[in-house]
This record gives structure tokens, C-alpha cells and sequence, in this order.
């Protein structure tokens, strides 16, 4: 196996209610890579119209999600911020993948039974070959680290199983067209700290999610300090005092929710928040929770919000991100065509 050139990608899909389980399981995560990686993050609108978008409302969460990276701290100058439809190379390796791919393994996908739920029939093609796509994202760069949240580690897997086909099956091909054994590497997942899964403020069952008809199950990066403060107020909780040991978290997954979404903020462990809040009433702890999270994300929807104010100058970074992506994906692409056998 070729040593590969380090190299990490994730994607946020631009379809609104941008919330706190993006930028804690993903966002906040992309920031602290950049001092030891190279990194693209990208704006997956072609994974956006997997589930219908009006284009309007697109192109704002386009710069929404934009908006939030840069405000977050991502720097587009050093590493690469773009969306994804700049750069075509991605939709043409995805074809070449969903040739790779077996219809067993994407019937497999969790993520797709959810979305297309009873009426699967009525599901677009695009939403059930979405696993394609997103390997083909970060393989059209031979990344190697993929941050995102708990929810995409099944997607992640089908990535690596994709690229090891894809090594097998053109084996041959790889080492006479010049290129050294496993063309692709196999992305590994970077799924850690307290927070890949935080859930619905409302029902500890469920993750907090863009799509949820209840606005007071997630804290949207929209969300200003009274809204923050009221669906933290309002938080489902248990009536017994938090423990002061983690173990005594177990089977409380609101208490354990609110306690990881603590953690997270500071930057401290579960049992550290416990040692400071444990035996203690919710009301209390739910104060300080929400003082903490109205801290930590003011300045981040102010700055938000001043960049949205100015899409011009959002515009002007992922058309500087898209070219830079682009060569790298131009360069994929041409080696794939060959080892695939097609005539450039
Ligand atoms: P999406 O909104 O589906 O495009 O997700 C963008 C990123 O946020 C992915 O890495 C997800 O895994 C992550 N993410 C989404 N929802 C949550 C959540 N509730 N908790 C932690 N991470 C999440
Ligand atoms: N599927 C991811 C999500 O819904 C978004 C995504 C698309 C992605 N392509 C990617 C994440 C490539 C990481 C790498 O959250």
C-alpha cells in the first residue's frame, strides 16, 4: 500500500436550521484540524438536492453554511472552503463509483431507510446513490481523514469499501498505467469527543437535526441569546439530580445530552462537569449551560450573520476555494480515466 499524502475532507449539506450538533460533531472539529492537516471542507449542494430544495432558499444556505465555516475560524486562504457543484469532477467519479458499488451494499444504508421512510417508492435515485457521491467527495482527492459526526460512520465504511473494490478490480490497470498498488487510500473516519451525537433537546431518543419539525429540539447557529436561553429552559430533563459520576449518567440520555453538550462547550470531560454540577438541581446547571452556550456562540453568529450580510464577498471564496479544488480534482479524474480505460 502506497503511503498516501495526508490529507482531510468533510462535508455540511446546505439545507438549513445550520445547528449546535453541526458545529460541535463537525464544524468546531474542522477548525482544530487546520494546524496539522491540510484541509478542504465543502458545501454538498449536490447531496442537498437528493431531497427536494427550493433555489432560492438554496443559495441562501449555500452561504449560510459558508458563513459558518469561516466565522467558526476555518481558514479559506490557507486550506480550500468551496461548493461542491463547482467542481463536476465529483459527480463524474460518482458515476464511476455507482459502477462500482453493489445495490446490496447501498440497501444496507441506515441513513437512507430513515429518509425515504414507508414511501420509498417515491424516493429519488439521487438519495439512495448518495454514499456514492460523498466516496467519490473525498476520494476525488485522495483524502485520507474524514471528520463528521456519528451519524455518517456507516457512510464512511461504504467509502473505504468502495475504494478497495475499486483497487481490486482495476489492479491491473493501476500498476500499468504507471501508478503505485491502491490507488485510493481507504479515508479513515475522525469520529471523536464528547459531542458526535448530540441529540433533540426534546426527546434524548433522537438526534438533533435540521429536518425536526420542533424548533425547540435544536439550537439553531441563527439563534440568538433569548432563544438559546429559552430552549435550554425548556430542555426535556428527568426529575433527579445529576449524578456525580458518569456512570450514573447511564439510561438518562437527556441528562447525559445536556452534560455532553456542557463538556464540549468548555472543552472539559463529562465527569469534569459533573464534579462541579453533580447532586446539584437542573435548574442550576441548566443556567449555566445556557450562559456557557450563549458565550461561546455569540461571537460566532454575530460574525455569522456580518458575512451573510455580504454574499458577494462569500461568493468571491468558494469561487477562489472551487478553482483550487478543482485542479486537484482534474488531476484524480485524468488517472482514473485512463485506469478505467476511457480515451482523453
Ligand atoms: P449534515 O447536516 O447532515 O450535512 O451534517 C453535517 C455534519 O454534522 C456531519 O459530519 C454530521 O455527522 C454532523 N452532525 C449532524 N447532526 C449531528 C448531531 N446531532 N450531532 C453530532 N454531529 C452531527
Ligand atoms: N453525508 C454527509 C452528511 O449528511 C455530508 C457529506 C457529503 C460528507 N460528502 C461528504 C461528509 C464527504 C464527509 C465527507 O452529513
Amino acid at each position: 500500500m502506497t503511503a498516501f499524502a495526508q490529507r482531510v475532507f468533510s462535508g455540511v449539506q446546505p439545507t438549513g436550521n445550520l445547528h449546535l450538533g453541526n458545529y460541535l460533531g463537525a464544524i468546531q472539529r474542522f477548525v482544530e484540524l487546520q494546524s496539522r492537516y491540510d484541509c478542504m471542507y465543502c458545501v454538498v449542494d449536490l447531496h442537498a438536492i437528493t431531497v427536494w430544495q427550493d433555489p432560492v432558499d438554496l443559495k441562501n444556505n449555500i452561504r449560510e453554511v459558508t458563513a459558518a465555516f469561516l466565522a467558526a475560524g476555518i481558514d479559506a486562504g490557507r486550506h480550500i472552503v468551496f461548493n461542491q457543484s463547482r467542481v463536476p469532477e465529483h459527480a463524474e467519479l460518482a458515476w464511476v463509483f455507482n459502477c462500482v458499488a453493489r445495490m446490496g451494499w447501498l440497501n444496507r444504508m441506515t441513513q437512507f431507510k430513515e429518509k425515504a421512510g414507508k414511501d420509498r417508492e417515491n424516493a429519488s435515485v439521487g438519495l439512495f446513490a448518495y454514499p456514492a457521491l460523498m466516496a467519490a467527495d473525498i476520494l476525488v482527492y485522495r483524502g485520507t481523514h474524514v471528520p463528521v459526526g456519528d451519524d455518517q460512520k456507516q457512510h464512511l465504511e461504504l467509502s473505504r469499501d468502495i475504494a478497495q473494490k475499486f483497487n481490486n478490480d482495476f489492479a491491473a490497470s493501476i500498476t500499468a498505467n504507471g501508478h503505485a498498488d491502491g490507488f485510493f487510500p481507504l479515508p479513515e473516519p475522525l469520529i471523536t469527543g464528547p459531542a458526535t451525537r448530540v441529540m433533540s433537546l426534546r426527546d434524548g431518543s433522537r438526534k438533533m437535526s435540521k429536518s425536526d419539525a420542533s424548533d425547540l429540539s435544536r439550537i439553531n447557529l441563527s439563534d440568538d441569546a433569548d432563544q438559546i436561553a429559552t430552549k435550554i429552559r425548556k430542555a426535556r430533563t428527568d426529575p433527579e439530580p445529576l449524578p456525580g459520576e458518569v456512570k450514573g449518567l447511564e439510561g438518562r440520555r437527556e441528562a447525559e445530552n445536556l452534560v455532553g453538550i456542557y463538556a464540549a462547550l468548555a472543552a472539559v470531560s463529562a465527569q469534569q462537569v459533573l464534579d462541579e454540577y453533580g447532586g446539584g438541581q437542573f435548574s442550576t446547571f441548566k443556567t449555566a449551560l445556557a450562559d456557557l452556550c450563549i458565550d461561546k456562540l455569540a461571537p460566532i453568529t454575530g460574525e455569522m450573520r456580518r458575512l451573510q450580510a455580504d454574499p458577494s464577498h462569500i461568493d468571491k471564496v468558494l469561487a477562489s476555494g472551487g478553482e483550487r479544488a478543482g485542479v486537484l480534482a482534474r488531476e484524480t479524474m485524468n488517472a482514473v480515466k485512463d485506469i478505467v480505460g476511457f480515451i482523453r
